[in-house]
């Protein structure tokens, strides 16, 4: 038996390190033409934070009482974004397959699906644009919900048949420009709603392209239900998210999501029809602003941002270069951005001139993280998210 194998492999190894020396430099020259001739998703702006991170001391510092509470409906309710509630008691709430849901103490009764509803409902965010995505929702003072869905727009619904009508699509817009991504709501005692449309270029599943590229496309409006009339109250801001109106309706309180701002947009006095700017450089990225029944205004963290040991948070970090921006979106998918997120749950309780009173944390996302929404109920408060696969409820404020 022959067995000439061993002279051949080595004939092989030995021609191995010529081959692929000259083969990696071609595929590297390659991959840097080719990163280079494909287009970035993004059209990123430089941005830089005014400073670090605020440290974590007087009222934020750190503490475990965002822990004590329990979650409900898990694998029933994925991502509860925002909340409303009727003189009964009963809660209203939109998900991320789309649907709206009524829940009455421990029960859960769908109302209706915002778009179509198809199996693939809340598998993927690439079906959010058909099955719908309801952000922003309220009452009026007929008892119906107005629902701003991110994809399809303002819907009048009757939250005891479901029956829905479109009030203003997001193809219609204001001022000819379409809406994008439809966010938070308000209707104020004179029924005018206010709402936001956090940006008209990127839509709701591509909100972190929509935080990178730190632009200014997003608008505050107001809808007449009367007269259907739409009004652009303010232009060019970086992400508006949750609105809240003061007690008074005086004015509105509006987070700027992208940057970590918080504005306030006169409605009423010798100031009206202006903004000002209330809280700056935030320790995180604000989405919803509610009123406590004590009269504070409660803001759920999307994402923390605090100063690392070694190095500034990415986003931070990222922020002045718009040319690495741009490289990075070119080649991490945008699911990945996940795991930059840590799961830390925040919540900041505001006085009415955006003073931190107060913050509740859950450093280990034990009850929550990423929340979205923070919505009293007497003793209880709901806590929303975007994509969470349960319904978390702190007991109390303590
Ligand atoms: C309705 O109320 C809001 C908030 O108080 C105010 O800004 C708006 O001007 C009012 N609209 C009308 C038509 O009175």
């Amino acid at each position: 038996m022959k067995t000439p194998e061993v002279p051949e492999m080595f004939a092989v190894h030995s021609a191995l390190p010529r081959i692929s020396k000259w083969s990696v430099n071609v595929v590297l020259l390659a991959v840097v033409v080719g990163l280079y001739l494909i287009p970035s998703p993004i059209d990123p702006e430089p941005f830089v934070f005014e400073g670090p991170p605020p440290a974590l001391e007087g009222p934020l510092t750190v503490n475990t009482r965002l822990q004590r509470g329990r979650r409900l409906f898990t694998g029933q309710l994925k991502g509860p974004e925002s909340f409303t509630a009727d003189q009964d008691g009963n809660i209203y709430t939109g998900t991320v397959d789309g649907k709206l849901w009524r829940i009455t103490k421990d029960t859960l009764t769908f109302i209706t699906q915002m778009g179509q509803n198809i199996p693939e409902c809340g598998t993927s965010m690439d079906y959010e644009p058909i099955c719908g995505r309801p952000h922003g929702l309220r009452l009026d003072q007929d008892g119906q919900l107005i629902v701003a869905d991110s994809y399809l727009g303002l819907f009048k619904v009757n939250p005891l048949t479901g029956e829905k009508t479109l009030l203003l699509s997001n193809k219609e817009g204001a001022n000819g420009i379409p809406f994008g991504f439809l966010n938070g709501l308000e209707i104020s005692k004179n029924r005018t709603v206010f709402f936001t449309d956090s940006s008209s270029r990127w839509g709701r599943r591509h909100v972190r392209y929509e935080v990178i590229e730190t632009n200014h496309l997003g608008r505050l409006l107001s809808y007449d239900p009367e007269s259907g009339r739409v009004q652009t109250l303010l232009d060019s801001l970086y992400m508006p998210n949750g609105i809240v109106l003061s007690p008074d309706e005086d004015f509105l309180m509006m987070s700027e999501t992208s940057i970590g701002r918080i504005l306030r947009f006169w409605l009423k006095g010798p100031k009206a029809g202006t903004k000002e700017v209330l809280l700056n450089n935030m320790i995180g990225y604000p989405d919803n602003i509610r009123l406590s029944e004590r009269g504070t205004f409660l803001v759920g963290i999307t994402t923390i941002r605090f100063r690392g040991r070694l190095l500034p948070p990415f986003l931070d970090l990222i922020g002045p270069y718009p040319a690495v921006k741009r490289f990075l979106t070119k080649i991490i998918p945008l699911s990945w951005y996940n795991v930059l997120l840590p799961k830390y749950g925040l919540v900041l309780e505001l006085g009415m001139d955006g003073e931190i009173l107060d913050s509740l944390h859950d450093p280990d996302g034990t009850l929550t993280w990423a929340i979205s929404d923070v919505f009293q109920q007497g003793e209880q408060y709901y806590l929303g998210s975007t994509d969470l696969p349960f319904l978390p409820v702190l007991e109390q404020w303590s």
